[in-house]
């Protein structure tokens, strides 16, 4: 770590202490603002990066929580500047909140650089936001702490604690078996998302918040703290204090991340049975590091890391369960020898310090590691014809006995395909079959949307049939769950394998063996793809023209490939 700045270092500096025409400017329009030179002058400039919107319900608690956060600068001796950006609200975005993911980046890096921000405050927690405002300040590589949105209470239906998304996937399955009635369900609707804050189980927002913290971009314990719980609040207010101790002391992303760190995300990630979307994630914000994170190296963690926390959708509780029982700084503490603990946090301490007295306070929350819900293995890497760049799945959320299967394909060709015929009742579906989806990915879909746990036949669904083996090039929810082989690249709608199954095709996957297979001769397949023709582009102008033209696949991140790596950007113009 460098040395405290003195004021005439401060980026800000270049903004507000010269002495020409351009600096009058900034301060009279700041003078503008009901600010006098006191409020700010020799002081950090922290930049609040709020992704809250009035359509994002993750986030209806972002407008007070950067109060707290302003508070905490004040406190500290910064100028803090609240800076709205693009909210990405999972429930409601379409197609998919991961079609903006990069652009989100784009503007978290681009605000930081353009206006005077000497370090920042990146507020998120709905899914994709995590990694964009990481991924963003990461490239800028200014000073900057997260602020985890936190998970929201426990729904409540009936006694029963409900899991937002989980849940949703179970109940309908349960409405389209006959078995719920519409009352019920309405009441459902009502109960399972009772306060702020991002989803409760362990779906992608806990564990991209998770995974932030692991990495060091956080205050020590900052992502298990419910959203509506006062320590949260208290949590944001330290943050803003610390923001402005990073800028004075220049401490960069970059300074942080590391391959070990990386590792520890992953490992921790793993531990948690954290959401498949989190490789695509932790790829893409490593390259941005300059850190050549694959694949490979999650499977490699996966085979030693045990799956301790009980939280759904693999285990049985939900986020505030988890907080009460120690949270994330008890789960890593039960793993710390599968840590780099000497890894640097932005709090100014090793990682073995923010977790050093962390205790487990309920052993059936945060399990001892030999009673682990999946002692190890809870993520695996595919290869084989079907997905030569590689296909993961999440063995702990399926049945056992899909996870050495062999049956015949039942393919659809895109999404409206499926939603037209799969509950139709001729269609040849028994429970070996395997579903495939075509033209789901980064490019195909577009936007690779949540769409891989794919709806079972409703014919056999009333049999009692609840798992099948699933094939697509799409991502699933972090919340749900079953024989979902995911992310298959290449991607079909670019020629991938996957474009090439046709009905009636037998499938093999094996997870012990890390295989999957379409089994045909090459000399078939390979006739298949001489008569494949690539889709026409969805887009003509407009956002989707950039993104269709540089984005990356699934097992490379699917970040845009003129922002991926760590080449220097000239800062603005000097005054
Ligand atoms: Fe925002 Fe699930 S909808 S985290």
């Amino acid at each position: 770590m460098t040395a405290r700045k003195r004021p005439e270092d401060l980026r800000s500096h270049r903004w507000y202490g010269a002495t020409d025409m351009r600096s009058f400017g900034h301060r009279s329009r700041t003078a503008q603002m009901g600010y006098a030179r006191a409020d700010y002058a020799g002081k950090p400039v922290i930049a609040i990066i709020n992704t809250w919107s009035d359509i994002n319900p993750c986030h209806a608690h972002f407008r007070q929580r950067a109060e707290e956060v302003k508070r905490g600068v004040w406190q500290a001796g910064g100028f803090p500047v609240e800076m709205p950006a693009l909210t990405l609200s999972e429930p409601f975005q379409k197609p998919t909140t991961m079609l903006y993911r990069n652009l989100l980046a784009m503007e978290t890096e681009e605000l930081l650089r353009s206006y005077p921000a000497d370090a920042a405050v990146l507020m998120g927690g709905c899914d994709k936001t995590t990694p964009a405002l990481l991924m963003g300040a990461i490239s800028m590589n200014l000073p900057a702490i997260f602020l985890p949105a936190g998970p929201m209470l426990r729904g409540d239906w009936r006694g029963q604690h409900l899991g937002s998304g989980s849940d949703v996937w179970k109940f309908w399955a349960e409405k389209r078996a006959g078995n719920l009635t519409e009352a019920a369900w309405e009441e459902i609707e009502n109960g399972i998302a009772r306060s702020h804050g991002h989803c409760m189980t362990m779906g992608t927002a806990s564990t991209m918040t998770s995974a932030a913290e692991a990495l060091g971009m956080t205050l020590a314990g900052a992502a298990s703290i419910p959203a509506a719980d006062s320590r949260h609040a208290r949590m944001a207010v330290e943050t803003g204090r610390r923001a402005v101790a990073i800028a004075w002391e220049d401490v960069k992303p970059r300074d942080i991340l590391t391959a070990e760190s990386f590792d520890n995300a992953i490992t921790t990630v793993l531990a948690l049975g954290g959401s498949t979307n989190a490789v695509v994630h932790l790829i893409a914000m490593a390259r941005r590091c300059g850190i050549p994170l694959s694949l490979d190296r999650f499977d490699a963690l996966s085979q030693r890391t045990p799956l301790v926390a009980n939280v759904r959708p693999a285990g049985k509780y939900l986020m505030e369960d988890f907080y009460y029982a120690g949270g994330l700084r008890a789960l890593m503490a039960s793993i710390r020898d599968l840590l780099h603990v000497d890894a640097h946090t932005v709090g100014g301490r090793s990682l073995r310090d923010a977790i050093d007295g962390a205790e487990v306070f309920d052993a059936d929350v945060i399990l001892p590691r030999d009673r682990a819900l999946v002692a190890s293995g809870s993520l695996a890497v595919l290869h084989g014809n079907l997905a030569p760049d590689g296909a993961v799945i999440k063995p702990a959320a399926a049945e056992a006995r899909l996870l050495a299967h062999r049956g015949p394909a039942i393919v659809f060709t895109d999404y409206n395909d499926m939603a037209a015929r799969i509950d139709d009742p001729a269609l040849p579906a028994t429970p070996d079959s395997v579903i495939v989806l075509q033209n789901a990915g980064p490019l195909g879909a577009p936007g690779m949307p949540e769409w891989g746990q794919l709806p079972i036949p409703k014919k056999l669904l009333e049999q009692g049939v609840r798992d099948m083996l699933r094939i697509s090039d799409s991502r699933m929810s972090g919340t749900s769950y079953g024989a979902c082989v995911l992310h298959v690249a290449p991607e079909s709608y670019v020629g991938g394998p996957l474009a090439f199954v046709r009905d009636g095709d037998l499938i093999t996957l094996d997870v012990a063996e890390r295989r999957l297979q379409l089994d045909i001769t090459d000399t078939e397949l390979a006739r298949r793809r001489e008569r494949w023709q690539r889709p026409a582009p969805h887009y003509a102008r407009g956002f989707g023209a950039l993104y269709q033209q540089h984005i990356r696949q699934a097992n490379d991140g699917c970040d845009f490939d003129f922002l991926e790596g760590t080449a220097p950007t000239p800062d603005p113009e000097i005054h």
